[in-house]
């Protein structure tokens, strides 16, 4: 796992490991407002990397610009790059983006429908109808988030009626669910 704790940490990996990495990131709220200072970091690939920082400190600001979550909030200034493109570059299909580069929120939100369906949405969406492989990708995310013990047998049940973690579980599953390059998990100690 690799540890980032900002702002002073600041680490070079090999150009071919660094898929995703900013350089200078500021992040404005409110046109003026700067809540996030001159970050350059960089993600490896295939590795666990932690951000750590007291609450209020920018981690979730920072999170959403990587994958243009922050657009109609904040003004970004800085370079954002993932697999050599520029991710604030306008004609940027940002939907494409996002199936690359995940995000679980703070708070789980799973949609209100069953437990598989917030597993299968987002790939009916992108076509896949086969029933075989939907139950297949069903139980490896949901395996993958550690839940499947819990729900295997209702399935079909609404997600609403999960406790808080198992939501959470739910929405970290749900996201695993169209592999994304990179999953962006935001949790609460
Ligand atoms: N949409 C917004 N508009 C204006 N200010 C915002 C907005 N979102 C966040 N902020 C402010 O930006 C700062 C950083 O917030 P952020 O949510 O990034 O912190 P965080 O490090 O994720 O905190 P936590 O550990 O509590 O999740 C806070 O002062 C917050 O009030
Ligand atoms: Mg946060």
């Amino acid at each position: 796992m690799e540890i980032i704790d900002q702002p002073s940490y600041i680490k070079t990996f090999d150009k071919k490991d660094r898929a995703l990495y900013t350089e200078n990131l500021s992040v404005f709220y409110g046109g003026t407002i700067q809540k996030q200072f001159d970050a350059s970091l960089q993600f490896k690939k295939n590795t666990i990397t932690a951000l750590i920082g007291g609450s209020g400190s920018g981690k979730s600001t920072f999170l959403r610009c990587l994958n243009r979550m922050n657009d109609q909030v904040a003004r970004v200034d800085g370079k954002i790059m993932f697999h050599g493109l520029d991710v604030n570059q306008k004609n940027i299909n940002v939907y494409e983006l996002r199936k690359n580069i995940g995000m679980v929120f703070q708070r789980p939100n799973p949609f209100p429908k069953s437990i598989r369906e917030n597993i299968t949405y987002a790939l009916k969406a992108n076509g896949q109808n086969d029933k075989q492989k939907l139950n297949q990708i069903v139980e490896e995310s949901l395996r993958a988030a550690a839940l499947w013990d819990e729900v295997k047998d209702k399935l079909d049940k609404s997600a609403l009626a999960l406790s808080g973690g198992q939501q959470q579980r739910l929405c970290i599953a749900r996201a695993l669910a169209v592999k994304p390059f990179y999953l962006m998990s935001q949790l609460v100690r």
